[in-house]
């Protein structure tokens, strides 16, 4: 979303911390906090105390082989361990750890004993199935307590998990799955999606036959819909068959700080997507730091974050951050608007939710309805709000400030990537506000605004966002593919300078405004996918001979897709064609692909290499001056 420069220019509004919140903040002053985050490696070894290491680390950071740095080289660790084994010797034993809900009212609590509990029996059975340590374990399961527990299993055995989004639909699922090489899949019958149940199921089947390495499938009952699974073949079992008559207790494999832990499949510039790989310790401190502190989470506190586990935000802070600080963390089936808009407002005034973080997107949807369903809940147990995932207008943000958090709540804009595990640049609640920037680098955070050459632009003027030192839960490398790692995010400045793909500028009192991608990826509905993506989906239907597709801004999506299409032949772009269109690409990518318009044309913008040149039309369709069009073929 590339966001209206003139009227963030014009916001000055500023919101200074309410003492009520201040207060209690585990960190009061932002300044000394900030100070204290320059001596990097003190800092960040201060907030690795607070876990329970098997083998303390010899070393903070090492950089010696710049850009694979690594921290707390030496240490081993269970992350799973820290996360639920180490809860239920304390108070928190009988506490909950997940609370499921569903959009039907329908709801779970399973306690920190009860996930201990499932969590190790399904280690054992995923033991007996032969996964190893550095195994790959897929999930593609909806938001489930399921979800939660295989992923927890893995890394208490020291697979590697890769979640792929259900939302994805078949071409992706079949890209992901090949590329990590996962030995196990776990799916499900469905998923409820707005008063339906979509088989998950069978798009997993269809998916499947396409995909080897796949040894078996654990099927979860989730809604409880009959279906036929074929246990005779040996690769299908149900979810219950597997962990029935497992033991209780399974010892952790105490994993080296950099083990790896997940592999995410992310959208780049080029078509195919990127495995960003997460390692063990480093991610553990970085996420479970920024929770706490952003969020300033306390005992009593309930944490709920929208987000789906099948990208980042929902692995780095539904599932990691608020277990491994202990915290019941909402897990919540559905969406915002269904059986009706308000359907988010009751759930915080039914449990008492204290901190509540989602997406721009789904504020300026909910938005739309002003404050007939903010004002039918009570509200007031909220103390601090968040959003992630794409730039918040400030006409979004006041109306989350004034009409969900009643002008009591902070509202913590958090700037960050699947690529950094963790928030990066944000305010905490010390933290003075002004409404669309995500204010300061967090603590310990070395961020910038540079030119083509990498240098420091003056303030007020746009930039590439970058990263100058690094960070604990920074990826480690793209999965199978080290030169693409380093070509696209440290090469493209001298100096080891991380390259984040996003455009920003500064103002003068450092705090960042962030504008939008420079890259060709496309933010819908705050998902990442990459245009090159979106094209290749089309060029594969039999009536498309070349594609091209940009972002187009969209009030409540930010972008949606705009693709310039050349016909083979014997086509023409009439109704059935542009319907049949639309149904291909959103079977091969799912319906994240939102498709706003399709045109026809007879030529694209290319260079003299054959490239698309995909800036010319976004600039045709921003009405802007085309910029250097020397390159252009004709
Ligand atoms: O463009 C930025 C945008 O989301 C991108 C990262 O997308 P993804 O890896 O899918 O992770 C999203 C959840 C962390 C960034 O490059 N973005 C994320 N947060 C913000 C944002 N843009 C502006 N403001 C934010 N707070």
């Amino acid at each position: 979303m590339v966001r209206d420069t003139a009227v963030l220019l014009d916001e000055r509004r500023v919101f200074e911390p309410k003492d009520e919140i201040l207060s209690r903040a585990h960190v009061k002053n932002w300044e000394k906090e900030i100070e204290k985050g320059k001596d990097l490696e003190k800092y960040w070894a201060e907030k690795a105390e607070q876990f329970e290491w098997f083998q303390k680390w010899d070393q903070v950071l090492d950089e010696s082989n710049k850009p694979f740095y690594q921290w707390f080289v030496g240490g081993k660790i269970n992350l799973a361990y820290n996360a639920v084994d180490r809860w239920i010797e304390t108070e928190k034993r009988n506490q909950v750890a997940i609370l499921y809900i569903n959009e039907r009212g329908e709801e779970k609590k399973i306690t920190f004993y009860e996930l201990y509990v499932q969590v190790n029996k399904l280690a054992n059975a995923l033991k007996n199935l032969g996964v190893k340590k550095g195994d790959t374990v897929s999930m593609y399961l909806p938001m489930c307590p399921e979800l939660l527990i295989s992923i927890l299993a893995c890394n208490k055995i020291g697979a590697v998990h890769s979640v792929v989004y259900s939302g994805l639909s078949v071409g992706a699922f079949v890209e992901r799955m090949n590329d990590a090489k996962a030995k196990v899949l776990f799916t499900a019958d469905g998923t409820y999606r707005r008063g339906k149940i979509i088989d998950l199921k069978a798009i997993a089947d269809e998916a499947i036959l396409q995909c080897p390495t796949i040894e078996t499938i654990v099927v979860v009952n989730h809604t409880g819909k009959p279906i036929q699974i074929s246990e005779l073949s040996g690769r299908e079992i149900f979810y219950e068959r597997l962990v029935d008559g497992e033991p209780a207790y399974c010892e952790p494999e105490w994993m080296d700080s950099e083990d790896p832990l997940f592999i995410l499949y992310t959208s780049g510039s080029t078509g195919k997507p990127k495995g960003v790989l997460h390692t063990t310790a480093g991610y553990m401190v970085g996420v479970a730091t920024t929770l706490r502190d952003i969020f300033d989470i306390h005992e009593n506190d309930l944490w709920w974050c929208t987000g789906d586990i099948g990208w980042i935000t929902g692995h780095s802070y539904v599932i990691y951050g608020p277990l491994l600080l202990g915290t019941t963390t909402v897990v919540y089936e559905g969406a915002p608007d269904y059986p009706d808009p308000g359907v988010w407002w009751k759930i915080v005034e039914k449990y008492g939710v204290t901190k509540f973080y989602t997406a721009p997107t789904a504020i300026r949807h909910l938005m739309r309805f002003g404050t007939r369903y903010t004002n039918l809940y009570n509200l007031e147990s909220l103390r601090i709000l968040g959003t992630v995932g794409e730039p918040i207008n400030p006409e979004a943000w006041m109306w989350y400030y004034k009409n969900v958090g009643k002008e009591n709540c902070p509202i913590m804009d958090t700037w960050w990537q699947t690529e950094t595990g963790m928030h990066l640049i944000s305010p905490i609640p010390a933290a003075s506000l002004k409404p669309g920037s995500a204010t300061l680098p967090f603590p310990g955070i070395d961020a910038d605004v540079v030119d083509e050459e990498g240098n420091s632009v003056p303030v007020g003027k746009g930039g590439y966002l970058v990263i100058k030192k690094p960070w604990p839960s920074m990826f480690r490398t793209l999965y199978k593919d080290e030169e693409r790692f380093k070509d696209v995010y440290w090469n493209a400045f001298p100096g080891y300078i991380y390259k984040a793909g996003d455009m920003a500028r500064k103002d003068e009192e450092g705090y960042f405004w962030i504008q939008g991608r420079s890259d060709d990826v496309l933010k819908i509905a705050g998902h990442r996918i990459g245009s090159a993506e979106v094209e290749s989906a089309f060029v594969g239907h039999p009536a498309v001979a070349e594609a091209a597709v940009i972002g187009k801004s969209d009030p409540i999506k930010g972008e949606v897709i705009k693709a310039f299409i050349i016909l083979r032949e014997g086509y023409e772009l009439k109704t059935q064609l542009i319907e049949d269109l639309k149904k291909h690409v959103r079977y091969e990518l799912g319906p994240v692909a939102v498709l706003g318009e399709i045109v026809q044309v007879d030529k694209l913008p290319k260079t003299r290499s054959g490239k698309i040149m995909r800036r010319i039309l976004r600039a045709q369709e921003r009405g802007e001056d085309l910029g250097d069009t020397s390159t252009l073929e004709e």
